[in-house]
């Protein structure tokens, strides 16, 4: 009998594509874990911010995240990150650590840990999860694996609005758009020219581009392709 596919669904792309709000929700549906795994990356970034390491002493970064107690709730409808013990879910999205997140997450060692952890998250009942390198380093063998995109102004727009894929941007000044726009800018060039796991799609992944569609046209998109893997 052939094995049962991994129970997995890998969401990858770039900061608002809408990943979060379609990645919840295709694990609602589904009754599935959701792994927020940029939320490990920012938990690492805090610790090593507030242990006061060098940003350029990998060793000192790895010394630090190999010490954190890094938890994330997978519970798609209550999103949470915990260090130590402490909810950080608020001060893990803020400038400081979202300034330091692309230093601490391209240091190797501290991929190799997160990425051992993400899978143990992630358990074997069946789970969502969103990131950069789900579908060619996280779980490689999910068989449903989409990357998802959106124009540079959408993300920009939505992520200055604190909206995600879906949800109309209105009455944001255009100068924190721009700025919003930059600092993506920065953070994709770093993400995706980073030597271990650079944002890249898999070469099996299922492209969609979210600047025109709602967050529940691509959730419905990634619900059928799940059917038609034999996972719902
Ligand atoms: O999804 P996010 O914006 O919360 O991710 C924060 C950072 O973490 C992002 O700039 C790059 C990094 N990241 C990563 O390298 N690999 C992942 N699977 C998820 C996030």
């Amino acid at each position: 009998m052939p094995a049962a596919p991994t129970k997995v669904i890998a969401l990858d792309g770039p900061s608002g594509s809408g990943k979060s709000t379609v990645a919840r929700a295709v694990a609602r549906e589904l009754g599935w874990r959701y792994v927020d795994t940029g939320a490990t990356y920012r938990a690492a970034t805090l610790a090593v911010l507030r242990a006061g390491t060098d940003l350029s002493d990998p060793e000192g970064i790895d010394a630090v995240v190999a010490g954190a107690a890094i938890e994330v709730s997978t519970d798609p409808a209550a999103a949470a990150v915990r260090l130590a013990g402490e909810d950080v879910s608020t001060v893990v999205r803020g400038p400081e650590v979202t300034a330091a997140v692309s230093a601490v997450s391209a240091v190797p060692s501290v991929r190799t840990r997160l990425v051992a952890l993400q899978r143990e998250f992630a358990g074997e009942a069946g789970a969502v999860l969103e990131g950069r390198d789900i579908g060619t380093a996280v779980f490689p063998e999910a068989p449903v694996k989409v990357f998802l995109d959106a124009s540079a102004d959408v993300r920009a727009a939505r992520r200055a609005g604190d909206t995600d894929a879906g949800v109309e941007v209105s009455g944001s000044a255009s100068s924190t758009v721009a700025a919003v726009a930059a600092d993506l800018a920065r953070r994709d060039r770093l993400d995706s020219s980073r030597a271990t796991s650079p944002l890249q799609a898999a070469g099996d992944a299922v492209h969609l581009d979210s600047s025109t569609m709602d967050a529940q046209q691509v959730v419905d998109v990634v619900l059928d392709l799940a059917r038609r893997a034999g996972l719902a």
